[in-house]
């Protein structure tokens, strides 16, 4: 039988990846956090001292760093460059300051959407994004668009934050959070938006078990389980 895909787009701070981890481990299908990869080339300029936006210093980063990328135990991704476990820093306020920029770039898009597709050629997965349902599986089995109000995708931001050790105030990450989305959203290059077969999911006051189930049964309705 070939590989399933669960494509997972929208917002941050809407709760894909909680989301998408808990679909991930019920159909035990692989979970890839398409962002943690745009992360961990914006950790890289950050490292660096690249500027984001300088499209060749940018490329030439992706160019010569080995990338990869295994299933952790808790099931997120643990990213490696060059044999280093960047993932602790992946989510640091400095990155997700900067990941937007690099996300604009096409040469880095088009690498990390090969990455990507690659994964879902030889497993079944839940993919976490802006353009799994959009760009990188246009054919995906099940495809959601997940949303939430600002303020509770910025509360669960906060907490995340604090969580590693971070104190940022409400304030900040909405800011940083609209500036972020307004960027996705707009850029040229697979823009955050949904699919025209997306499935909307607005999580704003829902448990993480509603919207599991919601998606559970998708699957089930695709008549993959
Ligand atoms: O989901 P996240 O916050 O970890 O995503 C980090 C950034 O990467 C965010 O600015 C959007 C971008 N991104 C993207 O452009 N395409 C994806 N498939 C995943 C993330």
């Amino acid at each position: 039988m070939s590989p399933v895909s669960v494509a997972i787009d929208g917002p941050a701070g809407a709760g894909k990846s909680t989301v998408a981890k808990l679909v991930a481990e019920r159909l035990k299908f692989l979970y890839i956090d398409t962002g943690a990869m745009y992360r961990a080339v914006a950790y890289l300029c950050v490292r660096e001292n690249v500027d984001c936006s300088d499209t060749s210093a940018v490329d030439e980063l992706v160019k010569v760093h080995d990338f990869r990328f295994e299933e952790g135990r808790d099931l997120g991704l643990i990213v490696y460059v060059d044999d280093q476990d960047v993932t602790a820093y992946l989510r640091s306020p400095d990155v997700s300051e900067r990941v937007s920029l690099v996300a604009a770039l096409p040469e880095v898009r088009s690498r990390l959407t090969q990455w990507q597709r690659a994964f879902a050629k030889t497993h079944s997965v839940v993919m976490d994004g802006r353009d799994i349902g959009t760009v990188v599986l246009p054919n995906a089995t099940v495809k959601v668009f997940l949303t939430a109000n600002v303020e509770e995708r910025a509360r669960r931001r906060q907490k995340e934050y604090q969580e590693r050790g971070f104190d940022v105030s409400l304030v900040e990450i909405i800011d940083s959070m609209t500036q972020r989305d307004k960027l996705d959203s707009e850029r040229e290059l697979a823009p955050l938006t949904s699919a025209p077969d997306a499935v909307h999911i607005d999580s704003t006051g829902k448990p993480i078990d509603v919207v599991v189930d919601e998606i559970m049964r998708l699957v089930e309705n695709a008549h993959v389980r």
